[in-house]
């Protein structure tokens, strides 16, 4: 603060008719002539906070009476403000309401204090501020209180510090058959069952809730008629500001309708781990039943397996027996031919140029016959297989095919013999040979390699072409005969069978046939 504000402030000529004229609240200062007529009252003094009440700048109102006004003519307010002169002590008017020019209704709260002499102050404070936050603290109320009331589903009511009832709502009829006018006043333990308030127990709630600031209870209640219901109670205590219990607010609802529905939804469930159990009975069955057929199927594709080996075998036999019989007896009886037609022909005397012409046709003949006896023997079942074993009968059948296409084929064998028994090599030997069939009738190759391995455990055959090539899989799905036979015959014998192939590419054929080699034990 600076000197001369200093020296302003403590200046002893106070402007009084300022103060008067901006104080903030209103000011009238009245000269009463009769004190039983308050209208005669004049206007000695008003400041500029009143006129917004009054309604007219101040240099207009000087002089003019309350009646002139309008103002305070309500007879109580007259009578008061005679009281208030009297007793000497101010008095309140009361709320009185004006209008100014923004702000619309201004509410104002009105005191009269008697001056010396005939004179009268009156202050108008304006609370419409106030009065407006009032209204809607008191309108939010009322509809929290509405809406409290109006619940049905829950009874929510007030007791006191002690356990008695304040104030009730339509719930609470509803839920325990009690007017409001009924219960207001009553003691809560009411709706406690006799042993339960035999116990204690409404005191021992009223305690935890107010200890622990809320309690839940679930229990047995009583009606007003009597009957009972399975309630859900809630109590929580009323505190206020410092920290006073002032009540309870006690939410209470009937949970048997909750009962109910968890006592079906149990018994659903219970019925549905019922069900679900006889399914798992009934599957268990369905899958024992399954897997005898399978292992029932399983049985019956062996049984195939070995009467289809078993055939094979015979079959086997018999192209051999049938092979040797043509080699031996048709093999000689040509030759027998052969050495008589010879023997004739020489003795045919030159002249007898026909016969001779005849005789020596037949010669060629029976020497084709031969040939073709030795062929068709050796194709039923090569007796290089048996003598020789299953690498000079394989150089064999490829100098065949080889021959009778002519593509070269290509062999690439084991140094060793590789000493298997008939059964295996058989197998390797027909799979080779239905690979180069089909290789001369299907696959336009230009050259086919066929390579033996021998693994430790196990003979591979791999023959591959670079023919057309074809889909492989879809013709085995398809169930083609041939490639279906093969794979049967390395099944038979414990194998394994691929082919692979793709158009352009050509088409590789592989057998892994299981075996041990000879000398380290059974020799198969
Ligand atoms: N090396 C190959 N190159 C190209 N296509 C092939 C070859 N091998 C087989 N195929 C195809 O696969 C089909 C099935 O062969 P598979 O040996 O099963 O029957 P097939 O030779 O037609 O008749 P079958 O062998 O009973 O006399 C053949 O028709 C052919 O189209
Ligand atoms: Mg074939």
């Amino acid at each position: 603060m600076t000197d001369r504000e200093v020296r302003q402030r403590t200046d002893p000529a106070v402007p009084h008719a300022e103060v008067i004229d901006k104080i903030p609240v209103g000011l009238i200062v009245l000269q009463m002539s009769n004190f039983d007529h308050l209208g005669a009252a004049r206007i000695l003094e008003i400041n500029t906070a009143a006129t917004n009440f009054v309604g007219a700048p101040p240099p207009g109102l000087r002089g003019k009476t309350l009646a002139e006004l309008g103002k305070f003519a309500k007879p109580e307010v007259l009578e008061q403000g005679r009281e208030a002169f009297k007793t000497g002590v101010s008095v309140d008017l009361g709320e009185f309401y004006g209008r100014s020019e923004g702000t619309g209704s201004v509410a104002y709260s009105v005191r009269a204090f008697p001056l010396s002499g005939n004179f009268v102050g009156v202050t108008l404070e304006d609370i419409t501020a106030r009065k407006s936050v009032e209204r809607e603290v008191q309108e939010g109320e009322e509809r929290f209180r509405l809406l409290v009331r109006g619940v049905k589903d829950y009874a929510i009511f007030m007791m006191d510090p002690n356990g008695y009832i304040v104030s009730w709502n339509e719930g609470a009829e509803r839920l325990k058959g009690y007017r409001e006018e009924e219960i207001l006043g009553k003691h809560f333990s009411v709706f406690h069952l006799p042993e339960s308030i035999q116990e204690g127990k409404p005191e021992a709630i009223l305690k935890e809730a107010a200890s622990s600031g809320s309690c839940e209870d679930d229990g047995w209640r009583v009606r007003r008629d009597g009957s009972r219901f399975w309630a859900n109670v809630v109590i929580t205590a009323l505190r206020d500001d410092k920290g006073n219990l002032c009540g309870f607010a006690k939410v209470t609802r009937d949970v048997a309708e909750r009962r109910k529905r968890e006592e079906a939804l149990w018994e659903v469930n219970e019925k549905l781990e019922l069900r679900l159990k006889q399914r798992a009975v009934e599957l268990l069955k369905v899958n024992e039943k399954l897997r005898a057929e399978v292992s029932e199927r399983e049985r019956a594709q062996e049984q195939y397996r070995a009467l289809a080996a078993r055939q094979e075998k015979v079959r086997e036999q018999e192209r051999t027996n049938v092979a040797r019989e043509m080699h031996d007896e048709l093999g000689q009886l040509c030759t027998a031919l052969n050495m008589d037609l010879a023997w004739i022909t020489q003795r045919l005397p030159q002249e007898q140029s026909r016969l001779r012409e005849r005789t020596e046709s037949a010669l060629a003949l029976v020497s084709n016959l031969i040939q073709s006896v030795r062929r068709i023997s050796a194709e039923l079942r090569p007796s290089t297989l048996d003598s020789l074993g299953l690498v000079a009968a394989m150089e064999w059948q490829a100098q065949e095919f080889q021959s009778r296409t002519g593509i070269p084929c290509q062999v690439v064998l084991p140094e060793q013999e590789v000493a298997l028994d008939q059964e295996r090599s058989t197998a390797i030997f027909r799979i080779f040979q239905e690979t180069l069939t089909n290789i001369a009738r299907h696959a336009q190759a230009t050259s086919v390699q066929a390579t033996v391995v021998l693994a430790e455990e196990s003979v591979l055959l791999v023959v591959h072409d670079d023919g057309k090539g074809f889909d492989a899989s879809n013709a085995i799905r398809r169930g083609s005969p041939g490639l279906l036979g093969m794979q049967e015959r390395a099944h038979m014998i414990g194998g394994e069978f691929k082919i692979s192939s793709a158009a352009g590419n050509g088409t590789t054929v592989s057998v892994q046939i299981p075996f041990r080699v000879m000398g380290k034990g059974q020799g198969r």
